[in-house]
């Protein structure tokens, strides 16, 4: 019963996905937790409000304007004493309008007097949820502190395949119990995580890059904090919000980026390096805008320092974590890495395979220790693979401490 005495809002939205707010709910009052459903007028479409009262034994909280003051103010009250208010599935029209402020039903409303933690669980077409305005949305309730759980990747209701799935109600459950329930394994760590492509430019307004997104190491640095570290986030230039209660330093080029890594190394008790660091920098990039011409046209480039080739000799007592993005033959590049670097643990990923490596929500990645030990993580999203990633971070500092 580990979310016994926690008192959960569940908001179902109007999805096709809402008749799996039903197992949802099952499962939390199985797991201890009294809950109560807020539902939309387009989620009773799908679903009906019998089910979530007789499954939640509490009244179901459906209509704004049909109560009187009182009554409202007491709806409206629903969430103070509330520890979490759980939005799955969530549409993106709700999530619209809960970026905007927008109040016109009980849930918005819920959602703006609520000054209790909020998770989302999207659920949408796929090229719905890709559209720059939902994307734009999420990323401003995550700025506010609003928590994300999926979507996943598959087949849609539409028959149409890729992100937009309902999380699985087991990942919803591990999210909602990592808010309710946080693990601190990392307290007292200082946790130094770098993030997303570098910028090398070529002239003031052209560089090399690649296609990191951030969002691997993003995740990563919010595990690292929500486990209770101290996070220093060096990060690359991404589109992604600065994460929750983490130091964030801001780099554009490999350069930079070392520095601020070696300023910061000495507190740092783990390090993981996830961001794509350009092997290359312009020997001369040019003050002017280059000028077109129709003539071919060389870039003399020189190597950029390998920042984590650095470290690895001068790791001391640190655990140093490293990544491989390859394209082929996975373990044996990951192996040469890992022991070249020093590292403790690499975490490689095929950029090739489907839905893993840069700027995908998921990754699918296979972890190899100093000891030989592999571990692979199947297709999950990034925050998964962050955690799994971590995992092991706390079982290679327990062994390193059993053996002295
Ligand atoms: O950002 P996302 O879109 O979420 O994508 C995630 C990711 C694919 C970028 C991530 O999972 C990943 O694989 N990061 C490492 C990418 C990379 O540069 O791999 P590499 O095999 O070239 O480098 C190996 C390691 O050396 C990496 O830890 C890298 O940070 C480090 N390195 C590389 C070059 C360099 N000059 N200095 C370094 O420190």
């Amino acid at each position: 019963m580990r979310l016994q005495g926690k008192e959960i809002v569940l908001g179902v939205t109007g999805s096709i996905a809402a008749y799996k707010a039903v197992e949802l709910l099952r499962e939390l009052v199985k797991a201890g937790a009294s809950v109560k459903v807020v539902l939309t007028q387009s989620a009773q479409r799908f679903v009906t409000p019998l089910t979530f009262a007789t499954l939640s034994r509490q009244e179901v909280m459906t209509d704004l304007f049909t109560l009187d003051y009182d009554a409202k103010i007491r709806h409206i009250a629903a969430t103070e004493g509330a520890d979490l208010l759980l939005v799955a599935p969530a549409t993106a029209n709700t999530i619209g309008k809960f970026a905007r402020g927008l109040a016109d039903d009980l849930l918005t409303n819920l959602f703006l007097a609520s000054t209790r933690p909020v998770l989302l669980a999207p659920a949408m077409d796929a090229d719905m949820f890709r559209h720059p305005a939902v994307q734009e949305n999420l990323e401003r309730l995550r700025s506010w502190g609003v928590r994300v759980v999926g979507p996943a990747e598959g087949e849609l209701a539409s028959g149409m395949w890729g992100p937009g799935r309902l999380a699985e109600i087991s990942e919803i459950l591990r999210a909602v119990t990592e808010i309710l329930q946080p693990v601190h394994d990392l307290a007292g760590e200082v946790v130094l995580v770098t993030a997303g492509p570098t910028h090398e430019p070529i002239d003031p307004v052209r560089y090399l890059t690649n296609r990191s997104s951030g969002k691997m190491g993003y995740a990563l640095a919010q595990e690292a904090a929500d486990r209770g570290a101290h996070t220093i986030l060096v990060s690359g230039p991404t589109a992604l919000a600065a994460p929750r209660g983490i130091e964030v330093i801001q780099v554009q080029t490999a350069l930079q980026m070392r520095a601020a890594i070696l300023d910061h190394l000495p507190k740092a008790t783990i390090v993981l390096k996830a961001a794509a660091v350009s092997d290359y920098r312009l020997s001369k990039p040019s003050k002017s805008k280059l000028k077109k011409s129709d003539e071919s046209h060389f870039l003399e480039l020189v190597p950029n320092p390998d920042i984590l080739r650095e470290i690895g000799p001068q790791k001391g007592a640190r655990i140093v974590v490293g990544f491989a993005a390859e394209t082929g033959d996975l373990v044996r590049h990951a192996e040469r890495k890992l022991k070249e670097k020093n590292l403790d643990l690499i975490v490689a990923n095929d950029v090739t395979w489907e839905g893993a490596g840069f700027s995908h929500d998921t990754n699918h990645v296979i972890m190899i220790d100093l000891y030989g030990e592999i571990e692979e993580v199947p297709l999950s999203p990034k925050r998964h693979v962050a955690r799994r990633i971590l995992d092991r971070v706390v079982r290679l500092q327990k062994k390193r401490e059993s053996r002295g």
